[in-house]
This record gives structure tokens, C-alpha cells and sequence, in this order.
């Protein structure tokens, strides 16, 4: 879908439908909405009153009403926000979502959003359409290049035009160009989370880093496993050693001129691209779902495409270590001691934990970039699916103020973080007799022991964030405006820290 401005007097607005959201129980339907019927649109006033005398306006609840004479603007799509008194963007998330989904169904190739349509709502306007756009291009998102059949024909909508009466100015233009952006990286994400372990395999990942390379002139370095065990990366290669798949370590950097010599924001995106939970295997039972191991790698690459589009002019890099988890021949087995590229030493309890073993060298190479911020996202572990749910992502880090701002980012557009303590006394649980420590701990507090774990790879001066994904990477419903699947959860949110990094890290 496509993005259009159209200025110009209503008389002249064309379209194969229009958008319009109201409240339930509000006298009057959103003034916008009576502003069009009034000032030349073809509809006749009464008409259209009429026709939505009997709609109730229930969240998601759509509307269709054809135009009395046919006209320029031959239909009205109206859609329902619920009460006016609980108002929330996801609310106008779902209702976009629903009216874009009613016009792919309807095969109408270009409806029209008039900017009033968002005008009469209790958020900013801008904020509305960012949120609004997003939400129609998240929801039209649908994967079928691996059928053969039963695929669907066209793109429906083409594009969705914005209507405005005059110019709305470089603020909303630069956010409807902005989202469209971002829904590029977004879907980036979701392929990469969706394409099955024989597709997305480590060196696949390495060449769409290739291509985003090549497109954005990003900085390109990939290690194999010789090579990242020669660097020192013992926990990495550990993990890789099982697997007959080759393994990558992939750098990707955005380096704007003149910005060489910043201390850049790291990125690290766990790319596991099969776990099978190693020598200490996992069940059979959903197994096909440990494809999605790789979210955070994908999620990296997604906030990278934007970036690399959007042209964002401040140093990032990407960390990505990828490798599939295998129990073969050999596979590193529970009771092993690994030496990390941090020099600590870790004895393997479960081979299960691999995440953090392939995480914890990449926050150590990343202190080579002497970095501003250090943010690692990872499906690191189903206790923080037990703790949280597939709706609200775990957020932990060595900065509470930024904790704190980055959770509010996460509210802003819709991916939920909430923290969990990472208190000194849950290392007590990873004290090993053999190592300086292990890599799993009793039972309880999985995700925080985690976050502990990938603590001690990280100087108390750098500041750092860790996003556990395990339960947000993959929607087993569709909600509002996340239709079921990959859901690229982490992209836009890394997308956003990266362009408000210096307001984000004031107030840190
Ligand atoms: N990849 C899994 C975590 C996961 C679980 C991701 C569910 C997505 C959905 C991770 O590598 C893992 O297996 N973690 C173990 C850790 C345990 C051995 C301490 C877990 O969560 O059981
Ligand atoms: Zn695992
Ligand atoms: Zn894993």
C-alpha cells in the first residue's frame, strides 16, 4: 500500500470510499464527518443521517452506506471507536485497521482518510495519524510467498489517499512518510520471523544484511564460526558447534558521515534460527514454532531497513549472532565449561539457555564499538511468557530512568514492555562450583536470572537494555491491528529509540 496527499477543496476529493471514526453514544457523528456531508460532498445530508441513525459504534464495528446518486465518492465507510470516555489508541488502532481490512475485502484499490476524520479525536493529530497508518499498513500484512495455492490476487487498497483541504503541512507529511517507512522494516521483520529454519537459515540472515548493506551503504562484517572462535567467542561457537547448518556472526553498521568517532547505539538481535533445545532437547509438541528464535535478529534487521530509509543521521550498530541450536555429534553438551569472550568462564546446565550464550559474546564485542547504549532483544525465555503473556514484552537494564522512558516509548506505539527487577541477590541462583557461573538457575524467576546472566557481560558505565520477546514474536489471534503470526514486535520500538535517542538519554 502507498501513502498519497491530496489537497484541494472537498467539491473535488475523489475516492473509491472515505473514512470516517465516531464514539458510541455520541449525539452527533465526528464533526469532520458533518463538515464533508455539509461542504460539497454528493451526499445529501438527511441521507447519510438516516443511514446512520441504526449503527451503534462498537469498537471495530463497521459500517458500509453507498452514496444516494453514486457521485465522486460513490461510498462512506464508517467504523466505531466505543465510548468517548474510553478513548485509547488502540482503540483508533483496531478502527483504521477495520475500515483498511473492509476496503481489502471490497477489493477497493484507493479510499481515502480525510485528515478531519482525526481532527475531532482527544489525541494529537499527528500522533493519531502515525499510530492510524501504522495500524492500516500492520493489519493489511499478510505472508503467502510460500503457497502455491489459495493465494490472493491484487493489492487491496493500492493506496490510501489523504485528504486534506489545504497544506498539512512537513510535520504530518514527514510522519505519513515516516510510517511507511517504518511498516517496510516491520515487515521485514515479520518475513524474516515467519520464513521457516530451512529458509531463514544464519547465512540467508547474512545476506539480507548484505542487501540492506548494499542499499543504505551500511558497513558490513560477517564472521564464521572458525572466525568467531578464533576472535575468542567460546559461548557463541559452542552453540554453533551441533549444527551442520553454517553459523554467522553478522556486524551491520550505519555510519552517517562525519559520525565515525560517535559512540554508537548496538543493537543485538538473538538469531537463533532453530532451537531444538540441543543436547537437553526440547519436547516434540509445537517444536515448529522455535523457527521464531530468531525475532530479535529479525527485529534488528526490520529497525535497520528504517533506518537505512528514513536516513537517520546518528551512528548505529548491529550486533547479530546466528546459529540454529542442534544436538549433533558435536554439540556441546550440559557440563561443558565455555570461555566467553568477556574471559569468564560458564559452565552449561542446559543447553537449552543457548540465547544467552550467543547474546553474551555479542555484548562483549559490542564494548569494541565503545558504545552509547547497548540494547540486546531476544525470545530469551518461556518464563517471561509465564510472567507477562504474548502481549506485554519483559524489560530489564541497568538504568531505570531509561527503563522507565523506554517503557512509555513502548506504550506510545503499541508495543508494551513492562520491567522486571534485576536485584543482585537472583545471581545467587547462577554460582557454580566449577565456573564463574552458569548458565541456567534453579526454577524460579527465569527471565530476571536471564537478565542477570547477560548483567555480568556488561560495564556497570555502558548503559544497557535487554527485551525479552519470547511471548510477543508470535500472535497465535489476531488483535486490533496485529494480525496473527510474526509480529515483528521490537522493530519500530528500536526504529523510535534510535531517532529519540538524545531526548531519551538526557533524561536518563
Ligand atoms: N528459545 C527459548 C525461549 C522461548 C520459549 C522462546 C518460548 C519463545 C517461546 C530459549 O532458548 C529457551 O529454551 N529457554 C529456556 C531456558 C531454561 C532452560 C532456563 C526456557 O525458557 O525454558
Ligand atoms: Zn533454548
Ligand atoms: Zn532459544
Amino acid at each position: 500500500m502507498q501513502i498519497e496527499w491530496h489537497i484541494a477543496p472537498i467539491s473535488e476529493w475523489r475516492a473509491d470510499a472515505i473514512l470516517f471514526f465516531a464514539f458510541e453514544n455520541a449525539p452527533e457523528p465526528l464533526p469532520g464527518f458533518r463538515h464533508w456531508i455539509s461542504e460539497g460532498s454528493s451526499w445529501p445530508g438527511d441521507a447519510a443521517a438516516a443511514a446512520l441513525a441504526d449503527f451503534q459504534w462498537k469498537p471495530q464495528q463497521v459500517a458500509l452506506f453507498y452514496a444516494p446518486q453514486g457521485g465522486e465518492i460513490p461510498r462512506v465507510i464508517c467504523t466505531g471507536l466505543g465510548p468517548a470516555d474510553k478513548f485509547d489508541m488502540d482503540k483508533l488502532r483496531g478502527a483504521v485497521s477495520a475500515a483498511v481490512r473492509k476496503c481489502r475485502e471490497l477489493r477497493l484499490a484507493s479510499p481515502a482518510l480525510p485528515l478531519q476524520a482525526l481532527e475531532g479525536l482527544p489525541v494529537e493529530t499527528g500522533a493519531a495519524l502515525r499510530e492510524g497508518l501504522m495500524a492500516a499498513f500492520s493489519s493489511l500484512y499478510h505472508y503467502d510467498a510460500l503457497k502455491t495455492r489459495d493465494t490472493e490476487h491484487g493489492e487491496f487498497p493500492e493506496t490510501l489517499v489523504l485528504l486534506a483541504e489545504k497544506e498539512p503541512g512537513e510535520i504530518l507529511r514527514e510522519i505519513s512518510s515516516l510510517a511507511a517507512a517504518s511498516s517496510m522494516g516491520l515487515f521485514l521483520a515479520r518475513e524474516l520471523t515467519i520464513l521457516p529454519a530451512n529458509e531463514a537459515t544464519p547465512s540467508y540472515l547474512a545476506e539480507v544484511a548484505g542487501r540492506l548493506s548494499e542499499q543504505y551503504d551500511f558497513r558490513l562484517e560477517v564472521f564464521d564460526l572458525e572466525k568467531a572462535r578464533s576472535m575468542g567467542m567460546g559461548a557463541f561457537a559452542a552453540v554453533a558447534q551441533g549444527s551442520r547448518e553454517p553459523a554467522r556472526m553478522i556486524v551491520l553498521e550505519h555510519v552517517p558521515p562525519g559520525t565515525g568517532q560517535d559512540p554508537p547505539l548496538v543493537f543485538i538481535g538473538k538469531g537463533i534460527t532453530f532451537d531444538t533445545g540441543g543436547i537437553s532437547l526440547k519436547p516434540s509438541a509445537n517444536l515448529e514454532a522455535m523457527k521464531q528464535d530468531m525475532a530479535g535478529a529479525a527485529a534488528v534487521l526490520g529497525a535497520m531497513d528504517a533506518i537505512g530509509t528514513t536516513g537517520l543521521n546518528r551512528r548505529v550498530v548491529a550486533i547479530l549472532p546466528c546459529t540454529e541450536n542442534m544436538p549433533g555429534g558435536e554439540a556441546y553438551k550440559p557440563g561443558d565449561v565455555l570461555r566467553s569472550l568477556s574471559g569468564q568462564t560458564i559452565e552449561v546446565i542446559s543447553t537449552d539457555a543457548e540465547g544467552r550464550l550467543i547474546l553474551c559474546d555479542a555484548i562483549t564485542y559490542a564494548q569494541s564499538f565503545q558504545p552509547a547504549l547497548i540494547v540486546d532483544i531476544a525470545t530469551l525465555t518461556g518464563a517471561c511468557v509465564t510472567a507477562l503473556g504474548t502481549r506485554v514484552a519483559g524489560l530489564m537494564g541497568n538504568r531505570d530512568a531509561l527503563i522507565q522512558k523506554v517503557r512509555e516509548l513502548g506504550m506510545e506505539i503499541g508495543e508494551r514492555l513492562w520491567p522486571l527487577p534485576l536485584f543482585d541477590f537472583y545471581f545467587d541462583q547462577l554460582k557454580s562450583d566449577v565456573a564463574d557461573f552458569k548458565n541456567v538457575g534453579d526454577r524460579t524467576a527465569g527471565s530476571i536470572v536471564a537478565g542477570m546472566f547477560l548483567k555480568q557481560f556488561v560495564p556497570d558505565g555502558v548503559p544497557w537494555l535487554h527485551l525479552d520477546i519470547a511471548g510477543t514474536a508470535w500472535a497465535d489471534k489476531d488483535t486490533a491491528a496485529t494480525p496473527k503470526g510474526a509480529t515483528g514486535f521490537g522493530a519500530r520500538l528500536l526504529l523510535e529509540l534510535a531517532r529519540r535517542w538524545p531526548e531519551l538519554a538526557t533524561e536518563a
